[in-house]
């Protein structure tokens, strides 16, 4: 029987550079996709999945990610006396349970492997999940979200799960890149992996897109793993050591994945989740229809 996952992973202690200058004085992950930040989004799927506890591991000029997670007494209040209970309780749905949230800091941004390890203690000795908050995801055909899909991944292989995503080969430079095992179909075995692979070495196209389940013993590993690629402790070079003892498996997330990271992607994502929405489609179709007449 695997153990069950409660408790995952958010970093979000990064500079999130490539939005600059949105990124100025808002952490990336509180810029909004439709109506809510980025990171809602990915607390929602998360939620989803059966996640029952929260770790954020932020940094500085991230405070209000805390806030955001916090009631709102004088907000709250305010909309009761308007009677504005539509916006009240959307409120108080996305608020996660008292007590279900935790926050740590990276002091410096060294790296996600260091961002994740920043989380040991608040984790201990049980496997978890990890989610990279700028990615967001929309259902696939499969069922669910993307950790949806990595939790039943993990609970049929008993392994650290990995999800993946396709690229063109000439992409694969920008990411960490798995090499293929057994296959399965939904899910492969995972027989490598490496950060960033020189243009034309990548061991497949399938590129690891921003949710994991990982053991515990992923922590002892990452103290000691030192600096990779860019000069930053990867969270790839210590899965790549953890494979040497245990199994990893890959999930190929059949939904959407939009990297909201990125200018391009981020666009995309509003787009896409705006066109997901009953209430917000049709009006926001009208809109598109005026910016691009031949949609
Ligand atoms: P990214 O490399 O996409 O985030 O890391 P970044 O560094 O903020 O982005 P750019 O390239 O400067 O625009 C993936 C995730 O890992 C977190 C980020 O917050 C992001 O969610 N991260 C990265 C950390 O928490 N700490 C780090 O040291 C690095």
């Amino acid at each position: 029987m695997t153990q069950r996952i409660r408790m995952a992973v958010f970093p979000v202690a990064g500079l999130g550079t490539r939005v600059l200058p949105a990124t100025k004085t808002i952490p990336k992950e509180m810029l909004t996709v439709v109506d809510r930040p980025v990171l809602q989004h990915c607390v929602e799927e998360a939620r989803e999945a059966g996640i029952e506890h929260f770790v954020f591991v932020t940094g500085r000029n991230k405070a209000v990610i805390e806030d955001h997670f916090d009631m709102a007494y004088e907000l709250e209040d305010t909309l009761k006396r308007r009677n504005k209970n539509k916006e009240l309780e959307e409120l108080m749905r996305d608020l996660p349970r008292a007590g279900a949230t935790s926050f740590t800091r990276q002091q410096a941004p060294l790296g996600l492997g260091h961002a994740v390890w920043c989380a040991r203690d608040i984790i201990g000795n049980k496997p978890f999940a990890v989610l990279l908050p700028d990615m967001i995801t929309l259902p696939g055909k499969h069922g669910g979200r993307c950790l949806a899909q990595c939790i039943e991944a993990y609970e049929k292989h008993d392994g650290n799960v990995i999800a993946v995503e396709e690229v063109a080969m000439k992409e694969t430079d920008k990411y960490g890149v798995v090499a293929i095992g057994k296959d399965f179909g939904h899910t492969f075995e995972i027989k490598g992996m490496v950060e960033k692979p020189a243009k034309g070495t990548a061991p497949s196209t399938s590129i690891i897109s921003g949710r994991y389940i990982l053991k515990p013993e992923i922590f002892s590993i990452l103290e000691n793993v030192g600096a990779g690629a860019g000069g930053e402790i990867q969270l790839t070079d210590g899965m790549k050591k953890l494979s040497e003892s245990q199994g990893f498996y890959g999930v190929r997330f059949d939904g959407k994945t939009y990297d909201t990271g990125s200018k391009v992607g981020f666009l995309a994502a509003n787009v896409a989740f705006a066109m997901s929405r009953d209430d917000i489609r049709p009006g926001f179709l009208n809109e598109l229809k005026k910016i691009i007449p031949s949609l």
